[in-house]
């Protein structure tokens, strides 16, 4: 699923009239599908990790706004140091903002592929000390879409310094839809962003729901991205080594971005979507 910034519908840009024709059109497409209630607020997931589930977003094909809206989350991770990492940030909102630095430093702001990045700059603005951490390709698209956001440093195959202690990663392979995925250590936590979606069908209005539906995507079979089923399959020698690693860690819990997570017997989701661990 794809991430848009809410910010091409900024009413200080638009009339009073064109104000309300934005907000009736959105107010139209959020018919019939819900959000994962409270919004903005931190829900602890396990110890030193939670997620907060965000506002609607929309995607966006060719600058034009789809009427499909989609929920988002971010996981917070308190690292040993005190300092937070925040992987795809959420619309940066000011009391959670409030609540994050009650609880740590939030000092890393992770873009995990070049789709959910949309609102770093928002919270790199508020906290300038924060590290924006680059995706492959995202700083080109953000360029493209001009999302006004500045990576300081880039994700690399294995862990930075900065959080190798608590947090394992690797890059899943998937063509054009590749990311970054995460373990954090201590709570046994995958944490993904697009690679497994689990969409929970009562929350999604028609035609959605049949067409999530149809891609198997849904909760509680979940299943990988349907984007990345064929560059799996022309990257085998990637994908293998990437189960490989995701089965070594033996994850409890599997934290997504879009639809209802996997809070317990993570290993056998891993093994029911990615197969059996190689022998
Ligand atoms: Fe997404």
């Amino acid at each position: 699923m794809l991430v848009l910034s809410s910010s091409q519908f900024d009413p200080l840009q638009t009339s009073r009239d064109q104000r309300y024709s934005v907000h009736e059109s959105i107010r139209k497409m959020t018919v019939g599908a819900s959000l994962y209630e409270p919004i903005n607020v931190f829900k602890p997931m396990g110890p030193d990790i939670g997620i907060v589930d965000g506002p609607f977003e929309y995607l966006t094909v060719g600058g034009v706004t789809l009427p499909l809206p989609f929920t988002t989350r971010m996981t917070v991770v308190r690292l040993s140091n005190g300092n937070l990492f925040l992987q795809s940030p959420i619309k940066f909102d000011e009391v959670l903002a409030s609540e994050l630095q009650r609880m740590g430093t939030i000092r890393h702001l992770v873009s995990p592929n070049q789709f959910h990045y949309a609102h770093i700059g928002e919270w790199s603005k508020a906290f300038p000390d924060a590290i924006p951490w680059a995706s492959p390709r995202v700083r080109q698209r953000a360029r493209a879409r001009h999302i006004d956001v500045t990576f300081a440093r880039d994700l690399d195959f294995n862990p930075p310094e900065e959080w190798r202690q608590d947090i394992d990663q690797t890059l899943f392979p998937g063509g054009y839809f590749k990311e970054f995925i995460f373990f954090h250590k201590k709570s046994k936590t995958l944490v993904l962003a697009d690679t497994i979606i689990n969409i929970e069908l009562d929350k999604i209005p028609e035609p959605w729901r049949t067409a999530t539906k149809l891609s198997g995507m849904y909760h509680p079979r979940g299943q990988i991205f349907f984007g990345m089923r064929l560059p799996l399959l022309l990257q085998q020698r990637e994908a293998k080594a990437a189960f490989a690693k995701i089965h070594s860690w033996r994850p409890e819990r599997i934290m997504l971005s879009h639809g209802r997570c996997f809070e317990s017997h993570g290993n056998e989701v891993i093994r029911r979507i990615f197969g059996a661990p190689a022998r």
